[in-house]
């Protein structure tokens, strides 16, 4: 067919994660940053929706307004902000369909032709999606254990006017599961104000820590209003309701507002509605402590199996949060060309690292996620791919 698509339209970019591969029952696959779905409270939720059938079930299949509803943006501010230590308001929150919504928006708002992103340098691999069809110059930082270097952001701001934005995920960063240090926020919100750029601070994992004490976000330091915060209920509710949030000050808010009503008008009324009757009548805390045990556990395990299965070149990272390890092999080893062969040999499946790069980047990493694969599972797949990866060694 000799369609006319847009240029724009030539910049799409399919998701690595949502590969077909890994839908095959006999694969086990470490691919999916998925929330399991078993602790998903289906009971709270099933009540909050009949209470708001019968209560204010017309309005709830009515239209609503583009930044959210009120009650629920209300919610946001006094919980999910204050958690991370964010003093803020309902004015200052707007909602949106998922964080992934959020980028996209951030991409509209901030970037023009040619225009730069400095990223942490692995990084979330659908904000680079996302972004695509605005096709950004990206300007990957280093990371080390405490998350991106603020010695080369400086350098990459002071040399580099067209940086646009700064994209990171300071909390259990996907794909790598590092977090920033207290210390880098602080001098990050510095940066951004100094500089005049603003900081797109992406927090869906934050709320999952279970190792430690949770770092204040980067926004808690911001005074002048140049960081955006991303939030999500996705892996703390459901990604089902497809609900994010976006904090920022007046000026800033009102775009975002704006690009998002051109796009869609608002997130489904009835959704909102839901959420804010479920953190109405329950206690998310006590949902999210659940999840950070079960979480925990899965990566322990995880973690464990490295040691027992794999050759003991291999590296890998140790996430106090959140849903991924990131894995090193031997340089030499092409992660993505061999999954085809974990997957139909070994019968495993992971991410292989690429993708995470949003230039040119080693090949030799892989990311795993243990969020919803149970303990037994967990413990069969790492012994499959603990057995590929040293038959891969051996050829060395
Ligand atoms: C870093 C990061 N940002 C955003 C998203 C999108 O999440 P949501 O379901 O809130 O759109 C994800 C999902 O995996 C993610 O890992």
């Amino acid at each position: 067919m000799e369609v006319r698509y847009s240029e724009r339209a030539g910049l799409f970019q399919a998701s690595a994660i949502r590969n077909k591969l890994f839908d095959n029952p006999e694969i086990i696959t470490f691919a999916a940053g998925k929330p399991e779905a078993s602790l998903f409270p289906l009971g709270g939720i099933d009540k909050a929706l009949a209470e708001v059938m019968g209560g204010e079930g017309k309005s709830a299949l009515q239209y609503g307004p583009s930044e959210g509803l009120a009650g629920l943006r209300e919610l946001i501010a006094s919980q999910r902000m204050a958690a991370c230590g964010v003093t803020t308001t309902a004015d200052d929150i707007a909602l949106t369909s998922g964080s992934q919504e959020a980028i996209e928006l951030s991409g509209r708002i901030f970037v023009d032709e040619g225009s730069a992103i400095a990223c942490e340098n692995p990084s979330y691999t659908g904000a680079f999606g996302a972004l695509a069809p605005y096709a950004p110059r990206y300007v990957p930082i280093s990371m080390d254990e405490d998350g991106m270097i603020m010695e080369e952001l400086e350098q990459a701001l002071r040399t580099d006017p067209d940086i646009r934005m700064i994209y990171t995920i300071p909390d259990f960063q996907n794909p790598t599961g590092v977090s920033m240090s207290v210390e880098r926020r602080r001098r990050l919100a510095e940066l951004a104000a100094e500089y005049r750029v603003p900081v797109i601070e992406d927090c869906p994992y934050g709320d999952l820590i279970f190792e430690g004490e949770r770092r204040p976000a980067v926004k808690s330091f911001d005074k002048e209003g140049w960081v955006v915060m991303l939030g999500s209920f996705s892996k703390t509710l459901c990604p089902g309701l497809r609900l994010g949030w976006i904090c920022a000050g007046k000026e800033i808010l009102e775009k975002y507002v704006l690009a998002k009503q051109g796009m869609n008008l608002q997130c489904g009324t009835l959704d909102m509605c839901l959420a804010e009757r479920y953190l109405s009548l329950n206690s998310l805390e006590e949902h999210i402590s659940a999840l950070q045990d079960l979480y925990r556990e899965r990566r322990d395990l995880m973690l464990d199996c490295v040691k027992r299965y794999f050759p003991a070149g291999v590296r890998c990272t140790h996430p106090h949060g959140g849903f991924f390890v990131w894995m090193e092999l031997d340089p030499a080893l092409d992660t993505g060309a061999l999954l085809l062969k974990a997957a139909s040999e070994y019968k495993v499946a992971y991410i292989p690292g690429r993708s995470f790069f949003p230039n040119e980047g080693s090949s030799s990493f892989i990311r795993l996620s243990y969020s919803c694969v149970d303990l037994a599972t967990i413990e069969e797949g790492m012994k499959r791919l603990g057995a590929f990866v040293t038959e891969e060694y051996k050829k060395l």
